[in-house]
């Protein structure tokens, strides 16, 4: 590859480092604080048809499937509009009802991923809008799409994604605010964001500076054969994103699963050689987080919090900055990066060309 290497041993150590430059990208030039929006040049929606939307529908695969759900999340609290996400590659097999009134967006760091082109493709094929947030300019999803988002990552090369992740999104949380603004969120909640926004470069940075401890910690968590992974609303997209990281990079078996569910099964699994790594963020779910906490402790596992504050029943909190609630996921899962990475160089693992995957699946 060509690109310069900047003194990293890893492309995914090197994209892991250039998170808040990269968001930095993706929020320059877009932000009209006159009316607290943003303006997303290339979205090809006129106002009058945005408030028209009665659904999203987002798909994507892998990492991008994840920062769909987050974009859901995201669409369904600002603009308040009904979404989800759903995996490309199931989507494009099921025969799905096509619904003039829903808005459907691909998302893709490569923009070639041949399931989510192959949906792109069939939701054309039936009359559907289809929007893109993509990375790579002038991809194939990019060029199909009516309309959409850069992402503005920049190159990604490692197998494994991290800033495109990142990236993608913020720029959920932009469409997301741009929206909300078209029908019924507020100016000073507009503002709100904008402010929260322009915080997560510089949060970003001091998440990266504990690198040491998180590397320390990587180390004491190495030798578990399967990590659960849980989370809540927000939280739950952030923690199958750090469970799909750590296995794709370390082998490591990992299992995401709602907080919420765990009495409902994987509370079986607990024991002290399962440890569990759990997104505990300052919201109005705090105490239900913590309540998990403490079933888990009740069953001796081991606990890895991502915490706003250090929490009292885990065994160790990586304490992460506070933003607002809505966009705290976006950097929640930004120390599970490092985690995964870490885990990997304790192993051995070839980081950026893991076993059996490839960057981009082009293929059906
Ligand atoms: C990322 O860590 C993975 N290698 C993979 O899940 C990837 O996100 C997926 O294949 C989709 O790729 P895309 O974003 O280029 O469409």
């Amino acid at each position: 590859e060509s690109y310069d290497m900047g003194g990293h041993d890893t492309y995914m150590h090197k994209e892991i480092a250039e998170q808040a430059e990269a968001v930095d990208r993706v929020l320059r030039g877009r932000i009209d604080d006159r009316f607290a929006t943003v303006h997303l040049g290339g979205l090809n929606l006129e106002p009058g048809e945005a408030r028209r939307v009665r659904r999203i529908k987002i798909l994507g695969c892998g990492t991008s499937y994840h920062a769909g759900q987050i974009g859901a999340q995201l669409i369904e609290e600002l603009a308040r509009i009904p979404s989800d996400a759903e995996p490309a590659s199931e989507f494009r097999y099921r025969n799905p009802v096509v619904d003039p009134d829903t808005l459907y967006v691909a998302v893709s760091q490569s923009g070639e991923t041949y399931d989510v082109l192959a949906a792109v493709q069939e939701l054309k094929r039936k009359g559907a809008r289809v929007l893109g947030v993509v990375n790579v300019v002038g991809s194939a999803i990019a060029r199909e799409a009516d309309g959409g988002t850069y992402v503005h990552a920049g190159p990604e090369v490692c197998v494994v994604s991290t800033k495109c992740f990142t990236n993608t999104v913020v720029a959920f949380a932009l469409l997301a605010l741009h929206l909300g603004r078209i029908r019924d969120l507020s100016v000073s909640d507009g503002k709100r964001i904008i402010e929260g926004l322009r915080r997560l470069p510089g949060q970003i940075d001091e998440i990266l500076k504990t690198e040491p401890e998180i590397k320390k910690l990587a180390r004491e968590y190495a030798d578990a054969k399967s990590m659960l992974f849980i989370g809540r609303v927000r939280g739950y997209p952030v923690a199958r994103e750090a469970s799909l990281k750590l296995k794709e990079v370390s082998y490591i078996h990992a299992e995401a699963y709602p907080a919420s569910e765990l009495k409902h099964g994987p509370l079986a699994l607990i024991e002290p050689a399962m440890p569990t790594v759990a997104i505990v963020p300052d919201d109005d779910l705090l105490e239900k987080n913590r309540a998990a906490l403490e079933e888990i402790k009740a069953r001796s596992g081991r606990i890895l919090a991502v915490a706003h504050q250090v929490q009292e029943k885990a065994d160790h909190t990586i304490v992460v900055p506070k933003n607002e609630d809505e966009l705290d996921p976006i950097l929640m899962g930004i120390p599970l990066q490092l985690f995964a990475y870490h885990t990997a160089l304790a192993l051995g693992r070839d980081i950026d060309k893991p076993r059996n995957l490839a960057k981009s699946v082009t293929v059906e």
